[in-house]
């Protein structure tokens, strides 16, 4: 199930709870597809992340090869906030008079600490992403951060778009009543002193400026919104356990991603315990299916895949080529 979905999309997302081993198909998922000749670009958006910990390399914010056609890279949210910032510093300089750029430096210093921000930050990281990989890349894989912190980034496009309509709406305001005070008289008049003592061409220089800027990054969150609304293009992967309280948290996410607009293209029930390999494990594979019952109730539908709880931990390029492996031989 998991490499016919992965084969037929552009995008991927792997969600679920901690531990549950999403970095792991994420990674083997990402492998399969680059060695089936795609070229592919493997991203965690985990502020834990633990790319470089299973790769047994160094991973950073740009592009590092870890296979033939596979390049990974970890979001670093700190890295992209300053980015981030910068950006918005660029913006709100260019959209305030020259002599306030004192108050703009004070408020990105506020911001930079402000509730959300990583958030913001980390998905303008991941749109940019979305948009710019296909230049590059045939699929684009995503190992996302634990349920609740990705539910949240999932609905966060629609908002943000809402939010940069807003500003253009004012800045539109804000352009009518430039050109009205311009309309008042030369340079050294009203209108002059109302905008800061700039020029005026300066000031209509800058209405320009900040309608791109405002526009680009609307549209790259609909971009962002569109792709992921589109299930053809992108699948939403929720891995979990055969466990209580994966179980819980998988319809749980499965109902917050719903209601952002993402569809759920499968499930990886990860980690199940052999049924031969003595009566421990037999006993605890009678209380996953027992768990999985009560998932299937929950979400009928869903294509699902099962694999192995190994002996090992999966660590390194090699046990990943043997797990990826065992994606094709999956239910
Ligand atoms: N099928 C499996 N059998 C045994 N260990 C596994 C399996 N899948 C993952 N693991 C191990 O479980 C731990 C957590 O996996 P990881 O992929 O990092 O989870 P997550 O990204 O969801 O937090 C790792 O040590 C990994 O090697
Ligand atoms: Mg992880």
């Amino acid at each position: 199930m998991l490499l016919n979905l992965a084969a037929s999309r552009r995008v991927l997302f792997f969600g679920g709870k901690g531990g549950v081993g999403k970095t792991t198909v994420a990674s083997a998922v990402a492998l399969a597809q680059a060695r089936a000749g795609r070229r592919v670009l493997l991203v965690s958006t985990d502020p834990a992340h633990n790319l470089g910990h299973l790769w047994q390399r160094a991973i950073g914010p740009a592009p590092v090869r870890v296979a033939a056609d596979l390049d990974a890279l970890e979001i670093d949210p700190e890295a992209t906030v300053r980015a981030h910032l910068d950006e918005v510093g660029q913006a709100l300089r260019q959209l305030m008079p020259p002599h306030l750029s004192g108050e703009v430096d004070r408020h990105l210093a506020l911001s930079r600490e402000a509730p959300g921000m990583h958030e913001a930050a980390l998905l303008e990281r991941i749109a940019e992403l979305v948009e710019q990989a296909p230049r590059d890349y045939d699929l684009l894989v995503f190992d996302t951060a634990p349920s609740g912190h990705t539910a949240r980034l999932m609905a966060l496009p629609e908002m943000m778009s809402a939010w940069t309509d807003g500003l253009l709406r004012r800045q539109e305001r804000s352009e009518r009543f430039g050109a009205a005070l311009r309309n008042l008289g030369s340079d050294d008049g009203v209108a002059s002193r109302a905008l800061g003592g700039e020029r005026i061409d300066t000031a209509q220089d800058r209405d320009q400026r900040i309608r791109q800027v405002l526009h680009r990054r609307r549209h790259r969150f609909e971009h962002l919104r569109s792709v992921l609304a589109d299930d053809a293009h992108t699948a939403f992967v929720i891995v979990l356990a055969a466990e209580r309280l994966p179980v819980l948290e998988t319809i749980e996410l499965h109902a917050q991603l719903r209601r952002a607009g993402v569809q759920v293209g499968g499930l990886v029930v990860n980690k199940r315990a052999p049924a031969d390999a003595g009566d421990f494990l037999a006993d605890r594979r009678m209380q996953e299916e027992a768990h999985l019952r009560d998932l299937r109730e929950a979400l009928p539908d869903l294509p699902l895949q099962q694999l192995p709880l190994l002996a090992e931990d999966v660590v390194g390029a090699q046990a990943l080529e043997a797990f990826a492996d065992r994606l094709n031989a999956g239910e």
